[in-house]
């Protein structure tokens, strides 16, 4: 058996196509585009690709993109007037921070001061808390862009058996909320967790987000399971994910490519997040 290749690029333009037609709704209704403001601290490269692609992406979709770029040595105080002075711009509906941030500077102090009405990324405390208690928030990008593969893919996710590898606030915590909210069993797992394979074993729904290249092996899989790789490694051979895809194609029933898999759904998602933000606050 040959699992098939879950599509992501093709449904995250799907996605983009869908928060275009109603961005120019609102548009139309509210005399304004929703507006989005990146914020890039330093010259890491990675980072500035993310960010040139995240405001080519708002444009297309019909927005307007604010990009900030301090340099790597900004004081803490000055990144923060700025979180402030976005707070307060009527013309902002989305804040982004792009990770990582310089050494000097406390990330969660400048996380917690975005406005968790803004905050697209889903990181303030505020909109992790409302998504633990089911209320209505900001869910980070790449969780909710897997979770709408996963509901794609699978339907109801009703009492499936689901293991998230990886804890961290902005991936893990946040899947396993999300697979806990759709009545899922949820493990989740991490650089600690004993026997990783035979956790692995039990799951019909496996999201793999620890960094760690093609470290997720085919035979660890229940036969028939549905693979979702976050991961994003760079290696001499190019980019590959969490996965071992090669091995997970024989034995799954689906699994997401790296590329093309869930990194197209971040961004459609961060547009999504944008546009939301912005109909709640003309609302
Ligand atoms: N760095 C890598 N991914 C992300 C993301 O989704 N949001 C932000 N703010 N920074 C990142």
């Amino acid at each position: 058996m040959t699992a098939s290749i879950i599509d992501g690029k093709a449904f995250a333009a799907g996605l983009r196509a869908r928060v275009g037609e109603r961005v120019a709704a609102f548009v139309a209704q509210a005399g304004r585009a929703p507006g989005l403001a990146v914020v890039l601290v330093g010259e890491d490269s990675a980072s500035a690709v993310y960010v040139r692609n995240k405001g080519r992406a708002t444009r297309e979709a019909g927005m307007v993109s604010v990009e900030h770029r301090l340099p790597a040595d900004v004081p803490q105080d000055a990144l923060i007037d700025l979180v402030d002075a976005l707070n307060a711009d009527p013309a902002i509906d989305g804040i982004l921070v792009q990770l990582p941030l310089p050494p000097h500077i406390d990330e969660r102090a400048v996380l917690i001061r975005i406005d968790p009405d803004k905050d697209v990324d889903g990181f303030h405390p505020v909109n992790a808390g409302r998504l633990a208690t089911g209320l209505p928030g900001f869910v980070p990008c790449t969780p909710l862009g897997c979770l709408m593969l996963l509901k794609d893919q699978l339907g109801d996710l009703s009492g499936l058996d689901a293991v998230v590898i990886g804890r961290s606030n902005i991936v893990g915590k946040p899947m396993a909320q999300l697979l806990i909210a759709e009545s899922c069993t949820v493990t989740v797992a991490h650089s600690r967790t004993r026997d990783l394979s035979s956790v692995v074993k039990r799951a019909d729904i496996v999201v793999a987000a620890v960094g760690r290249a093609q470290m997720i092996k085919g035979e660890w899989l229940k036969p028939g399971a549905t693979v979702i790789d976050v991961g994003i490694n760079r290696t001499p051979e190019g980019l590959v994910g969490d996965v071992d895809f090669a091995g997970a194609m024989g034995v799954a029933s689906a699994v997401t490519p790296v590329p093309g898999g869930v990194g197209p759904m971040t961004i459609a998602c961060l547009l999504r997040n944008a546009l939301i933000s912005a109909e709640r606050r003309e609302g």
